[in-house]
């Protein structure tokens, strides 16, 4: 494999050995699914958070159909946001994944698919949470 020129260490790093690719059960009260496309380029990222009943992050798993931009990218996210609180992994902004991962500028929407990903796991693990808590109180 020959890297191609202008590509940094750790995009190709991310690459060769994507870390935490897999899949979680959607169905789990803790767990969040977040499904995203690119418009630019058709590319999907499936993102999941496990999160504990105290808000932090304990598992992340992601599977995405893309460019190896995309693949780092959301490699890189699941070992960012892992132990960090819903709240905090909410706000991690694609540029700086971006620029962790130096990507060109050609490639930055690959990087904001990852931000998407994370924002619509939260998303969906937030609307499962509040679905929870209204049928836990209604009357039965
Ligand atoms: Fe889709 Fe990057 S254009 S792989
Ligand atoms: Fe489209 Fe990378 S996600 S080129």
């Amino acid at each position: 494999f020959r890297p191609a020129a202008g590509y940094h260490q750790k995009v190709l790093d991310h690459y060769n050995k994507p870390r935490n690719v897999g899949s979680m059960d959607k169905n789990d009260a803790n767990v969040g699914t977040g499904l995203v496309g690119a418009p630019a380029c058709g590319d999907v990222m499936k993102l999941q958070i496990r999160v504990d009943d105290n808000g932090i992050i304990s598992d992340v798993k992601f599977k995405t159909f893309g460019c190896g931009s995309a693949i780092a990218s959301s490699s890189y996210l699941t070992e960012l946001v892992r132990g960090m609180s819903i709240d905090e992994a909410g706000k991690v902004k694609n540029t700086t994944i971006a620029k962790e991962l130096s990507l060109p500028p050609v490639k930055l929407h690959c990087s904001m698919l990852a931000e998407d990903a994370i924002k619509s796991a939260i998303k969906d693990y937030k609307s499962k949470r509040a679905a929870e808590t209204v049928l836990t109180s209604s009357p039965t």
